[in-house]
């Protein structure tokens, strides 16, 4: 994507009532519209063929959607593509009927069709909405964009950045590559792209010395990003839009498709602050912040964590135990077992019957298994879950977690949001394959 592009799109939206700009007395009647419509994208460097994507309000990524926290959110869903589609809203947990799971949640919003959202986002951090049918299609043509929910008191930055890491499947002529239902892609790694690189919301320069907030998003459909920051120096302060009681040390990062990480840094280079994708064949450059001048007064204070979000103890002692496994995908012998390439808890695809009923207020302890030779990133709508550390004791915070090949994780999760959820690999390929199953939360 250009940075023109994005630009107008945050400009295209203020023309419309932007929610994070109203007043509290204002918000509950500020509509913001979403319009999903087809696009042209300069994904490739200028003198390149520009790209027919899907996009939301003109452009792909769609516009950045900044909430505050508890504040009540309205917003119109347009669908202007030629395909039925509906918004989810990665990682709020949010009302059950507001989800946007066709299906499950609600009616698939046809061609020319609209659905209204109510979001009251809880928790301040880095999220996205991303389209939830055909999500496999319409997410690598682009129906996706980012969110940003307040904190009351953000932290002390220079700048705050989003920065969505994305890959696409490109012919010759720059046009996205057909075939999104491909099976040898499914049985695989899903569609990987040959062409990718990071999309900034802001792509002014910055100073040495300046601190940045920068919120990093994995938006592609497959690819696991492996990735590093050259030309700052900080802290990563949160996981997929949950704090880190403790900050931890910015090193290289391995991300699943839907997980984000927010990260506090300082620049400390003269030339550039570079995102870069560490991979077998060398080390890519996905994009880069130019750096001008100097900070006039650089901080000295430390990173601070950020405040924490009020979430459900876990319930370690009455919790009700379950297996779930992924099964499936290709060069594995008991793929041929199943109905579909993948299975998820013994299910493939939306079963009438959810993989666990669970009386609301109850934790669950969920072992996921990984039995095939790939790797997953398994999604929980409506919830955080916290990764089981391997003495026993509560990892992280995330509402997606990456299992490799023959890996186990136990997660654990309070379900204090009733009704029906999601519960998928946001490897989308895979879920399109069978991947996914859901939790009823009664
Ligand atoms: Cu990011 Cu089921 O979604
Ligand atoms: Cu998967």
């Amino acid at each position: 994507m250009k940075r023109r592009d994005f630009l107008m799109s945050v400009g295209a939206l203020a023309a419309t009532p932007m929610v994070g700009l109203q007043t509290a007395a204002q918000a509950a009647d500020a509509t913001t519209t979403l319009v999903a419509e087809p696009v042209t994208t300069q994904l490739l460097p200028l003198g390149n063929p520009a790209t027919a994507m899907l996009g939301i309000n003109g452009s792909s990524p769609g516009p950045l959607l900044r909430m505050k926290q508890g504040e009540r959110q309205s917003i119109r869903f347009d669908n202007q593509i030629d395909q039925g589609s509906a918004l989810h809203w990665h990682g709020l947990r949010i009302d059950n009927a507001m989800d946007g799971v066709p299906g499950l949640t609600q009616d698939l919003v046809q061609p020319k069709g609209g659905f209204d959202y109510i979001l009251n986002p809880p928790d301040a951090g880095t999220f996205w909405y991303h389209s939830h049918n055909r999500s496999w299609e319409q997410v690598a043509r682009g129906l996706y964009g980012p969110i940003i929910v307040e904190e009351s008191s953000p932290p002390d930055v220079d700048r705050d950045i989003v920065v969505m890491v994305d890959d696409w499947r490109l012919t010759q002529t720059g046009a996205l590559a057909p075939g999104y239902d491909n099976m040898h892609d499914q049985a695989h790694q899903g569609r990987l792209g040959n062409y990718a690189r990071a999309l900034f919301d802001d792509e002014g320069s910055v100073q040495r010395g300046q601190r940045l907030r920068l919120r990093l998003i994995n938006v592609a459909t497959d690819r696991v990003f492996p990735l590093k920051l050259a030309g700052v120096e900080g802290q990563v302060v949160a996981l997929d839009g949950m704090p880190l009681s403790k900050p931890r040390p910015l090193t290289e990062m391995l991300m699943a498709p839907a997980q984000r990480v927010d990260i506090i840094a300082d620049v400390v280079s003269d030339e550039a602050v570079v995102i870069l994708a560490p991979l077998r064949d060398g080390e890519f450059s996905l994009g880069e912040l130019a750096v001008k001048g100097a900070a006039q007064t650089p901080r000295t204070a430390g990173i601070a964590p950020l405040p924490a979000h009020r979430l459900a103890q876990p319930d370690l002692v009455k919790s009700e135990d379950i297996l779930v496994k992924m099964e499936g995908g290709a060069m594995n012998p008991r793929m041929m077992a199943l109905d579909s390439i993948w299975a998820l808890g013994g299910r493939t695809g939306l079963d009438q019957d959810p993989v666990m009923r669970i009386a609301r207020g109850k934790t669950a302890r969920m072992r996921l298994a990984n039995e095939t030779l790939f790797p997953h990133g398994i999604h929980l709508h409506g919830h955080h879950f916290y990764e089981l550390a391997a003495d026993g004791s509560l990892g992280d915070l995330r509402d997606t977690t990456l299992i490799m090949p023959e890996e186990t994780r136990e997660i654990v999760c309070v379900f204090d949001n009733p009704g029906k959820w999601l519960l998928h690999c946001h490897m989308l390929g895979h879920q399109a394959a069978g991947m996914k199953t859901w939790v009823e939360v009664t």
